[in-house]
């Protein structure tokens, strides 16, 4: 993602300037069912641990990650010293839900609490869903201008305080998300289950019929029986998905324990993936899967770029009637500009002085 950011920053840039605006990117959001692997896969994109994780339902209410990206703390001093606010920190998070006084919290794992708490202070801690977001913004000079967000599981059986009709209401907060035309959804499906019933795909195929925004990430390779392995599934001759089909392993339990870094994962995954899909290694992995994303991310930005070209060709009209509208079809419109400027100058000046020396006068009197 990160070699995405310049290119983003300066055509941000040409944007502003022409009035026009700001590219939207995609929403990235991520639908599976139960326990599949959401979270996961998000911070391993996100690069950060700061998302609860964890078997059964951890993730009751979205939450709608929203990556700023900002310069460097050098430069980000020297701004701020200016305005008399100093941020000490290179990341940090605010939630939205912190009101007025911005909460900086520059440890990720303060952040993880935080979108706890604020889970159960709206739901209690028996199992309730809810389909209000928290809204969560990180800065960092390392990530991309980019919306995520973390959907709870599809789920059948209503446990604890869940609603009987808890699949539906699931279903309905997923479908409000994905239906977004701009939004490119994220399937998460485990290795270890059957991919045919994914309830993923079923819903991401009722609002994207022909699959130009839906990609597949097919999750916990590491677990699956002995004997079997996903090599048909990850071909994509199980089921074809257009945008691609994704095999990663991301941290077990096990894992998440003992603290096991995103580093130490991910190097652990390639060498799993070398082991055991030899031919598929260099397509596979969540480092793929980031890049695959900012592929995506390219493309539609590649998109927008003729729209831009109008806008500017637009511009330039407007101005090329203004500039008639002074009167004088000279060639060179820069000199014209001068002129303008120019006598607006001479005729400003000639109103100070003349004020000027009107009020030396009467103060003289
Ligand atoms: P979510 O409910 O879909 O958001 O899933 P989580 O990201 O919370 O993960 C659910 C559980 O599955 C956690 O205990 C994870 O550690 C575990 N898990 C997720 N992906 C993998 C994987 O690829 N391999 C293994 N072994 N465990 C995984
Ligand atoms: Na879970
Ligand atoms: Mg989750």
């Amino acid at each position: 993602m990160e070699t995405l950011i310049p290119t983003i920053n300066r055509l941000q840039e040409v944007f502003l300037t022409v009035g026009a605006e700001v590219i939207q990117l995609p929403q990235i959001v991520v639908v599976g069912s139960q326990s599949s692997g959401k979270s996961s896969v998000l911070e391993s994109l996100v690069g950060r641990d700061f998302l609860p994780r964890g078997t059964g339902i951890v993730t009751r209410r979205p939450l709608v990650l929203q990556l700023v990206n900002v310069a460097p703390l050098q430069e980000r001093q020297k701004i701020e010293n200016g305005t008399f606010r100093c941020v000490k920190a290179e990341e940090w998070g605010t939630f939205l839900h912190c009101k007025n006084q911005v909460q900086l919290t520059a440890d990720f794992q303060d952040i993880r609490r935080e979108i706890e708490a604020e889970t159960e202070r709206n739901l209690g801690d028996n199992k309730g869903i809810s389909p209000e977001p928290i809204y969560l913004k990180i800065f960092s000079p390392k990530v991309l201008n980019l919306t995520l967000v973390d959907l709870p599981g599809i789920t059948k059986v209503p446990v604890g305080d869940q609603p009987e009709d808890i699949e539906a209401q699931v279903q309905e907060m997923i479908l409000s998300f994905i239906s977004n035309p701009n939004c490119l959804i994220l399937t998460v499906s485990p290795a270890n289950s059957d991919l045919a019933t994914s309830d993923a795909l079923k819903l991401a195929r009722e609002v994207d019929t022909d699959g130009r925004r839906t990609l597949l990430v097919v999750s916990k390779l590491d677990l699956m029986d002995a004997g079997t392995d996903a090599l048909e599934v990850l071909l994509g001759r199980v089921i074809p998905v257009r945008l691609g089909i994704i095999g990663v392993v991301n941290r077990s339990q096990h894992d998440i324990n003992t603290q096991k870094s995103l580093v130490d994962s991910t190097r652990d995954e390639q060498a799993f993936l070398q082991r055991h899909y030899p031919s598929l290694a260099s397509r596979a992995g969540s480092r793929y899967l980031a890049k695959t994303l900012s592929r995506l991310l390219m493309h539609h930005i590649r998109d927008c770029l003729p729209q831009l070209k109008t806008r500017v060709t637009v511009l330039t009209a407007q101005y090329q009637a203004r500039l008639n509208g002074y009167g004088q079809p000279v060639e060179d419109h820069s000199a014209t500009l001068l002129q303008i400027v120019t006598k607006f100058a001479s005729d400003y000046c000639n109103t100070i002085e003349g004020t000027a020396r009107y009020i030396q006068t009467s103060e003289l009197c």
